[in-house]
C-alpha cells in the first residue's frame, strides 16, 4: 500500500513550509537574490542615493502574491544598509502601546518590517502616520480628565511593510510608502536558477532538466519551487536512484498532482466548480470559495492572480469568468458563445 499523503495534505503542507528550511534557503543579499529585476534596481538605486546623503532610505512597500520573496528582500533591505531589522506584522499589533513599544525601541537608520500590513488595527494606522511621516509618535497617557498626549521624537527609521492585498490598503496609508513596489511572478529560467542554487545548498543531486522541468511546474513561485524540489528529492531517494532529472523529476510531481502549468488539485478544482456549477461565469469569489470548499480570500490571494496570469480565469465586474483555456484545461466542451447581456447593447465598436 503505498503511504505518501493524499494531494490535498501535501498542499496544505506546500502553504506551510518547514520555517527553518524556508530560513535557510534565503538568499541573504541582493546578488544571491535572483529575478524582480525592476524591484531591485529601484531599491539598489535609493538605497545607494540614501548612503551616500547619509540619510535613511524611505518607507517601502512591498506587494505581491504569497512565496515571491517579500520577507526575503527586506532582509535582505537591512543587511546592505548594515541596520537592524525588528519584524511585526498586522494582526499582531494589538494596541497603540504595543506599536509605542516597538517604535520606541528603533535606532536611526533601522528598519521597521510589518508584514500582512493590511491586517493593521484602524486604530494603529493612525499613530502610524506621524510616525512615518514626521518621525514623532503622540500618545495619550492617562484617562478621563487627567488624560494628555504626549510627543515622542523618533529616530529617523524604514518601513518595510509587505502585503499580499495591495488593494485593501487605506489610500493615507499607502500614500505614506514613498517607494512602491510590486512583485510579479518569476519567469521559469528564474525558479529553474532558484532550484539550481537551493539544491547546492541543500546537497541535492539535480540536472539542469530536472530544475527546468520543476521551474515550469511552480506557479511562478520561489517558495513552491523550493517545496518541489524537496519532494523531487525525497523521491529521487527512495524510488529513482537519487538524482534529479528530467523524468524523475515529471514523475516526483505527477504524484502530487502538479500538472504541466503548475496547477495543482485546488486550482482545477476552481475552474471545475466555475464551469459545471456557474456555468462558466461570470460568479462571484464567495460562491466558488462555498462550492470548492476554500476560504473565498485564500483563492483571491493565493489561487486567482496565477489562474488570471495563465488566461485561465478573467475578472469581470459581475464576478470571474473562465476563459477558453479553462475549458480545455479541465477536458470539457469549450464555451458556447454567450448572448449579450440585457442592458449593455453591444455597440459593435
Ligand atoms: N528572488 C529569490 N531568489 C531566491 N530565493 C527566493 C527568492 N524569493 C524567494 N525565495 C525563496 O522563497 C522563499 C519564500 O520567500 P519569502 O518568505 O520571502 O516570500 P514572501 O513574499 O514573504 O511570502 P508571504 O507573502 O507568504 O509572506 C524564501 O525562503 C526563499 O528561499
Ligand atoms: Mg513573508
Amino acid at each position: 500500500m503505498p503511504t505518501d499523503p493524499p494531494p490535498s495534505s501535501y498542499r496544505a503542507a506546500a502553504a506551510t513550509p518547514s520555517a527553518a528550511v524556508d530560513v535557510s534557503l534565503r538568499p541573504p543579499v541582493f546578488t544571491e537574490f535572483v529575478g524582480q529585476a525592476k524591484v531591485k534596481d529601484v531599491l539598489l538605486m535609493r538605497q545607494q542615493a540614501a548612503l551616500q546623503r547619509e540619510d535613511v532610505l524611505d518607507h517601502v512597500l512591498l506587494s505581491g502574491p504569497p512565496g515571491l520573496g517579500k520577507t526575503t528582500l527586506a532582509n535582505i533591505i537591512a543587511t546592505t544598509a548594515g541596520s537592524k531589522i525588528h519584524t511585526t506584522s498586522g494582526p499582531q499589533i494589538e494596541k497603540a502601546g504595543d506599536l509605542a513599544g516597538i517604535l520606541t525601541n528603533l535606532q536611526k537608520g533601522d528598519v521597521l518590517f510589518i508584514d500582512e500590513i493590511h491586517r493593521l488595527h484602524p486604530a494603529i494606522e493612525e499613530y502610524l502616520y506621524p510616525a512615518m511621516e514626521d518621525y514623532k509618535l503622540d500618545i495619550i497617557i492617562d484617562s478621563g480628565p487627567n488624560a494628555r498626549s504626549i510627543q515622542l521624537p523618533l529616530p529617523r527609521f524604514t518601513m518595510v511593510g509587505a502585503t499580499t492585498r495591495a488593494g485593501m490598503l487605506t489610500a493615507p496609508l499607502r500614500s505614506r510608502f514613498r517607494i512602491n513596489l510590486r512583485f510579479h511572478y518569476y519567469s521559469i529560467d528564474d525558479l529553474a536558477a532558484i532550484i539550481l542554487r537551493s539544491a547546492s545548498l541543500l546537497a541535492i543531486a539535480i540536472e539542469p532538466e530536472g530544475a527546468r522541468e520543476i521551474a515550469a511546474r511552480s506557479r511562478g513561485t520561489p517558495r513552491h519551487a523550493n517545496n518541489l524540489l524537496l519532494h523531487a528529492r525525497d523521491f529521487a531517494q527512495v524510488r529513482a536512484g537519487g538524482t534529479i532529472t528530467r523524468e524523475v523529476a515529471d514523475a516526483a510531481l505527477t504524484m502530487i498532482e502538479v500538472d504541466h502549468d503548475g496547477l495543482d488539485e485546488m486550482d482545477k478544482r476552481i475552474l471545475e466548480a466555475i464551469i459545471h456549477k456557474f456555468d462558466g461565469g461570470p460568479v462571484g469569489l464567495n460562491s466558488v470559495g462555498v462550492a470548492v470548499g476554500e476560504d473565498a480570500s485564500t483563492i483571491e490571494e493565493v489561487h486567482e492572480p496565477f489562474l488570471i496570469m495563465q488566461g485561465f480565469l478573467k475578472r469581470t465586474p459581475r464576478g470571474r469568468e473562465a476563459l477558453p483555456a479553462a475549458y480545455a484545461k479541465i477536458g470539457a466542451p469549450p464555451p458556447r458563445p454567450r448572448p449579450a447581456s440585457p442592458g449593455q447593447p453591444e455597440l459593435g465598436l
